[in-house]
């Protein structure tokens, strides 16, 4: 690929430049304006000459599709230049992969070893933690599980043998806001831990954790930064010593980037703060709606001062990102048909796409779960995960509308059975009175009776007595 032009150069603080320009040459392959995709499974050297002088690094080209292809290198340059912290200016490299996972799986395995200790939060992407409670504990890692959202437990939580802090901030589902500098500030004290933050909910236009003192910063690709649900990818991002060592690891383990996945990634990130700007708008706007409604009993968004890590989230975050999680005044199963009544909003798991996507939940994330489970974790029957898109902010507010009116209805039919309910207790209670008065009433008649019984029996034997006083009298002749 021809690199006979340097790239352009681009301004450190001007991320939408940074986004359409960074990791593109001046100059690409047949003069194309957009980054080809390189669709090779492997690369041809000239010569014998040439192979020694590449594996004795004389020279600087690519040589087998697992070690790197020049439209992933490309991708991976972009988010490079996009997560660098804009005051150093610094070396900061990413490494690209086939998903979230795969990288930060990866990650893990390169910077972890037997007997090594990984803090992370109560609160995040349930297969991350699965990673580390389930599969690195067969390998001999053991962990800690600490409350999302509170910096100073995950600094306190630091052992001797240490070596990683895993956490997302904002988290998944409460979008828990993570005092990153403090955090930061914390760990340095403890130079071999590695501070890694899953930035996924945030991305580079909210936040850039390598700003705020993370060692490495993670994003799975597939949400925001590619943002048209069409690809799966996950990258790592960091200090080049650093980045080449989990570079390393994904030689090995080949959770590689697909081309064709980088090139529609390199599409997507030039709008990534475009888009991300319209959502952060329009989630904030439709979390203040929400507030408003009686049929939500509560509302999550960092953006909110109800939000429990809203003083946080105002001085770590530019924005508060396009995912509204709240909880509906509705059973497991009233939420699951107001969702259904959704037309526009798609029932779908992931976010960070131009479509809006919507969850409950229970039934997605965590589906699985016994009811019991679900509560203990806090993850309310009526929990709904919102990932807004890029439809017009009024159509979404209109859809979420539908999902209300049958929370509603269903709200309505319950108060108008315990109303039924509550009629009919009076009813009951009513004929209960009055046959207690008929008792009543009988007992006083038989009383009445008893009495006039007693009373006429007294009358009867005064009579007789009377009778016979008379019968003992002489009779007179006549
Ligand atoms: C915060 C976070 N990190 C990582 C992942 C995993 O990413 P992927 O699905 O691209 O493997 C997800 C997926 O939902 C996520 O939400």
């Amino acid at each position: 690929m021809p690199t006979s032009t340097p790239p352009r150069s681009v301004e450190p603080d001007r991320i939408a430049t940074i986004a359409v320009r960074a990791g593109q040459p001046r100059q690409d392959a047949f003069d194309a304006v957009t980054t080809p995709i390189a669709c090779t499974a492997t690369y041809a050297f000239s010569s014998s000459a040439e192979l020694r002088d590449h594996f004795e690094g004389r020279i600087t080209r690519d040589e087998y599709g697992r070690y790197g292809n020049p439209t992933v290198r490309a991708a991976e340059q972009k988010l490079a230049a996009l997560d660098a912290p804009r005051a150093s200016g610094g070396a900061t490299d990413a490494v690209l992969f086939g998903s979230g996972m795969a990288a930060i799986t990866s990650a893990l395995f390169a910077l972890l070893k037997q007997g090594d200790h990984v803090i992370l939060p109560g609160e995040g992407y349930r297969r991350t933690r699965a990673f580390v409670t389930s599969l690195l504990a067969r390998f001999g890692v053991t962990s800690t599980v600490v409350p999302a959202g509170d910096a100073e437990a995950l600094a306190r939580a630091i052992e001797p043998r240490t070596r990683v802090i895993l956490t997302e901030s904002p988290t998944n589902p409460y979008l828990r806001v993570v005092d990153l500098p403090a955090l930061a500030a914390a760990k340095r004290r403890h130079p071999r831990v590695k501070l890694l933050v899953d930035a996924t909910f945030a991305t580079p236009v909210n936040q850039r954790p390598l700003e705020q003192g993370a060692d490495l910063v993670l994003h799975s690709c597939t949400k925001y930064l590619g943002g048209h649900n069409d690809l799966l990818a996950g990258v790592v991002c960091g200090d080049e010593a650093l980045v080449s060592l989990v570079r390393e690891a994904r030689d090995v383990l080949g959770g590689v980037l697909d081309p064709h996945a980088a090139y529609l990634l390199l599409r997507g990130l030039k709008t990534l703060p475009l888009r991300v700007e319209r959502q952060n708008v329009t989630a904030l706007g439709i979390a203040r709606w929400l507030e408003t409604q009686p049929g939500v009993e509560r509302v999550y968004y960092p953006g909110l001062a109800s939000h429990p890590d809203h003083a946080v989230a105002k001085r770590v975050l530019s924005g508060a990102g396009g995912v509204v999680s709240f909880v509906l005044r509705a059973d497991l199963d009233t939420t699951a048909r107001a969702l259904d009544a959704c037309r526009l909003a798609t029932i779908a798991p992931s976010l960070g796409g131009v479509e809006t996507l919507i969850e409950q939940v229970a039934l997605m994330s965590y589906y699985g779960l016994a009811a019991e489970e679900r509560a203990a974790i806090g993850i309310a029957d009526g929990l709904v995960r919102l990932s807004v898109g890029l439809e017009d902010p009024t159509d979404i507010r209109d859809d979420l509308a539908r999902v209300l009116e049958v929370v509603r209805a269903a709200t309505k039919r319950v108060d108008a059975a315990l109303e039924v309910d509550a009629a009919a207790r009076v009813d009951a209670a009513a004929r209960v009175d009055a046959a207690l008065e008929v008792n009543a009433a009988t007992k006083r008649v038989d009383a009445a009776l008893e009495v006039d019984a007693a009373a006429r029996e007294h009358l009867a034997r005064d009579a007789a007595a009377q009778a016979g006083e008379a019968a003992k009298e002489p009779r007179h002749a006549v």
